[in-house]
């Protein structure tokens, strides 16, 4: 079995819808808006990105998958395989992460949980993700992203962010929310 790319869920969908109602106002403030998205898969968020203005010179993402690289770089885009920071260089004004966020389940394949399962509370690649983001964000930037209810809660403030629930969407299982956060 190969790795597969993550196909567009509610969660994708979810975020997309966001980043149409966010970054407009945004992108008109800054037309040089630099975009990161980690963890990008097919690559929706970067077509929508371009779509709504950014250039694509401007957009970077990265996968630990792959796959998932080898297809966004077909697509056109700068995407690299990385683990979440590892190999990310540079500063953003936006970094987007629809993020494995579901607990451990020892029924679901090894290559399936690369796309879905962060551990054993769910919430292990977030906190990762949030220690490190901020080393990477332009001043005043901003970072959208998806937490889900079956995760343990996380604590923003303490690990040094303010933050902004955007948009919520409530599926037969649980709660999916966007959030927009900003370092304290
Ligand atoms: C839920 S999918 C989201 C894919 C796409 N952004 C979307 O919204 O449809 C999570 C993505 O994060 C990637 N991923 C998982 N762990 C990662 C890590 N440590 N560093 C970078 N990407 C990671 C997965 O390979 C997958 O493409």
């Amino acid at each position: 079995m190969h790795e597969s790319i993550y196909t567009p869920s509610e969660d994708s969908y979810l975020m997309s819808r966001i980043l149409k109602e966010q970054l407009p106002p945004l992108l008109e403030k800054n037309p040089d808006l630099k975009f990161l998205e980690i963890g990008a898969g097919s690559g929706i968020h970067l077509q929508t990105a371009e779509n709504l203005g950014i250039k694509r010179e401007n957009i970077f993402s990265s996968d630990i998958n792959k796959a998932s690289v080898s297809h966004c770089n077909l697509l056109g885009f700068n995407c690299i395989h990385s683990d979440l920071f590892e190999h990310i260089d540079g500063y953003f004004d936006i970094i987007i992460f629809n993020p494995p966020y579901l607990p451990d389940d020892s029924r679901e394949s090894k290559f399936s949980k690369l796309n879905t399962t962060a551990g054993k509370k769910g919430n292990e690649i977030i906190l990762r993700f949030l220690k490190e983001a901020k080393n990477y964000l332009k001043d005043r930037g901003k970072i959208f992203l998806i937490t889900s209810s079956l995760s343990k809660e996380i604590n923003f403030h303490i690990l040094g962010y303010n933050e902004k629930e955007v948009g919520c969407e409530k599926l037969f299982f649980e709660r999916l929310c966007v959030w927009e956060l900003e370092i304290i």
